[in-house]
């Protein structure tokens, strides 16, 4: 049977085979290219998305809203925090879906509570799509960062990766390490003790036989990796304001860590930066931090195409 990823929820990557993965690469892919050749794209007119985003977002809300305008689609939209929605009178993430499901034939959902978009999606029958839940997941991100490695690397496999930053809270790591990891890479991981990886993350790739090296040092780190993925460190979810000062400046990349860097690094990061890459890297060729946040596009179009079979 062939694959399809119609009707279907993306709410973290641990549900998508590799052949529905492929399937995307393939498919954004395609849409990238057409958009190259200027092509104008009908394939999901008449069709509506719901953009609900309870926390802030420049990235994921403004590429999906441009994937599916560029995909003759429309969209509607809850931004400012969800400050005016009826979730400011209490209504629940339940109830939004059961409302969403008569307005929008698609929705994509950022909340700052873990498991928020699984709630959406037991509320709606239209197909729900995670931009970011709490400290959980960030599938869609996870998508568009092995859509820059495959055309910043080549290739995936054999890749040395290292993951820097704020691990513990950084919900585009936890979904990076689950994708990349099928993938045949080898970890690096770099951050203070106080914001390593979730033990349990990395016991799981350890106990299915992915390398992870476990390097505070970020020169030490980058001498031995292929692709730096740097993250901030996450205010919003620290309980402790002096905590965060503490550790905010545990890393800077300047032009100093990529000549210390194994040669042809590629720089990595989610966005949005905020001290820990200086904007002096920006002109070093393989920082692809810009280059990653527009890979959003295509790969959303393709995400917003195949769970309402418009591909
Ligand atoms: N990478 C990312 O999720 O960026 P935004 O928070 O701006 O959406």
């Amino acid at each position: 049977m062939a694959t399809s990823l119609l009707g279907r929820d993306i709410l973290d990557v641990q549900s998508l085979s590799n052949e529905e993965v492929k399937l995307i690469m393939d498919t954004a892919a395609r849409f990238e290219r057409a958009m190259d050749n200027g092509g104008r794209l009908m394939n999901m007119a008449g069709k509506t998305l719901a953009t609900l985003f309870f926390e802030p977002s420049t990235r994921t809300r403004l590429s999906f809203e441009t994937a599916m305008l560029r995909l003759g689609g429309s969209v509607i939209s809850v931004a400012d925090g969800g400050g005016s929605s009826s979730a400011k009178k209490g209504e629940t993430v339940y109830d939004t879906g059961k409302m969403i499901e008569s307005y929008a034939d698609v929705a994509v959902i950022r909340h700052p509570v873990t498991g928020s978009a699984a709630e959406l999606a037991a509320g709606s029958c239209k197909p729900v799509i995670n931009g970011g839940d709490g400290a959980g997941q960030h599938p869609t991100q996870a998508l568009l960062d092995l859509y820059t490695i495959i055309k910043e690397k080549g290739q995936v496999e054999g890749q040395t990766i290292c993951l820097a930053g704020d691990l513990k809270n950084g919900r585009t790591v936890h979904s990076g390490a689950a994708l990349l990891a099928r993938m045949g890479v080898k970890f690096v991981f770099t951050a203070p003790e106080a914001l390593a990886m979730p033990e349990p993350i990395t016991e799981s790739l350890r106990k299915d036989g992915v390398s992870v090296e476990i390097i505070p040092d970020l020169d030490e780190a980058v001498a031995k990796s292929d692709v730096l993925y740097m993250t901030r460190i996450q205010k919003e979810r620290f309980t402790d304001p002096a905590e965060y000062e503490r550790l905010k400046g545990s890393y800077e990349v300047t032009m100093q860590t990529v000549k210390n860097a194994k040669p042809g690094l590629t720089i990595m990061h989610p966005l949005p930066r905020v001290t820990e890459i200086k904007t002096e890297v920006d002109e070093y060729a393989g920082a692809a931090y810009f280059r990653q946040a527009a890979n959003g596009v295509p790969v959303r179009m393709a995400l917003l195409s195949l769970v309402c079979g418009c591909e």
